[in-house]
């Protein structure tokens, strides 16, 4: 199975959605819910490895999660210094290769300087790419591309008619990393909330009932089958 996975399958991007209903659910607060769910995130680095995917990219705080509470807001930054502090040796020892996707201006400067430390940390790291969507929303990143390419047109460094698909690319914060396979989304949910819109043009994607925290390596590997039996057809027809 794992090999047969590891053929197609290069790049899982999961919206990792359902955490404050998890915790609400139980009586306990939002902020609870997002605590277990940074803890799952090992668990599914550690299997993707084993499953052979070569690029996992989570959805941890898009653009639109500002509109949340200050109390909300405050403590998911916290969980993601813990999260880099806790989670940098694993990282290391385990060859994973963490970068941050998103725009990084508004962040806390201690947060952005563990995200440049860990980026720097793990850099030379090859066995997984790790990409954390952290204040990251599709339609900011294109607006972000377009002014940095219409900064290089104003240069002379490239002309508006040679502009490409691949031009795009390289503008784009996940500038270097192949398109997303496959989407997940947990919680029941049915709708990509401004994540990847570019690269997901020609993804498949698996809307799993079960809310974050209850996202389990089993879930996950029935879902990473259940993509490997779908036809993938790009537009072509199959058999020519
Ligand atoms: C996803 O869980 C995590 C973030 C958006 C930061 P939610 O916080 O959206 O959980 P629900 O959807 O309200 O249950
Ligand atoms: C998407 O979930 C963002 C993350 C998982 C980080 P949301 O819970 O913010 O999305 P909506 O509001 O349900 O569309
Ligand atoms: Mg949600």
């Amino acid at each position: 199975m794992t090999q047969s996975i590891q053929r197609d399958l290069q790049h899982v991007a999961i919206i990792m959605d359902g955490n404050g209903r998890w915790a609400v659910k139980r009586g306990l607060e939002r902020l609870d819910g997002h605590m277990r769910g940074a803890r799952m995130v090992k668990k599914i680095v550690k299997a993707s490895k084993t499953f052979g995917v070569k690029h996992l990219t989570l959805y941890a705080f898009s653009t639109e999660n500002w509109k949340r509470s200050e109390k909300e807001v405050s403590g998911l930054m916290r969980i993601f210094r813990r999260y880099i502090l806790a989670e940098s040796a694993d990282m290391l020892a385990e060859g994973v290769r963490m970068k941050f996707i998103g725009c990084r201006e508004p962040l806390d400067p201690k947060l952005r300087k563990l995200i440049d430390w860990i980026e720097e940390q793990t850099a030379h790291n090859t066995t997984l790419e790790l990409n954390i969507a952290l204040n990251y929303g599709g339609r900011d990143e294109l607006v972000r591309a377009s002014q940095k390419m219409a900064t290089a047109v104003q240069a002379g460094d490239i002309a508006p008619e040679e502009i490409t698909e691949d031009t795009i690319n390289q503008y784009l914060d996940t500038a270097g990393t192949p398109d997303p396979d496959l989407v997940i989304r947990t919680s029941g949910e049915y709708r990509t909330s401004n994540f990847l819109p570019w690269q997901s043009a020609y993804a498949e994607y698996a809307f799993v009932e079960e809310s974050w925290p209850d996202f389990t390596v089993a879930i996950y590997e029935q879902t990473l089958a259940e993509f490997r039996s779908r036809e993938r057809r790009f537009g072509s027809v199959i058999g020519k």
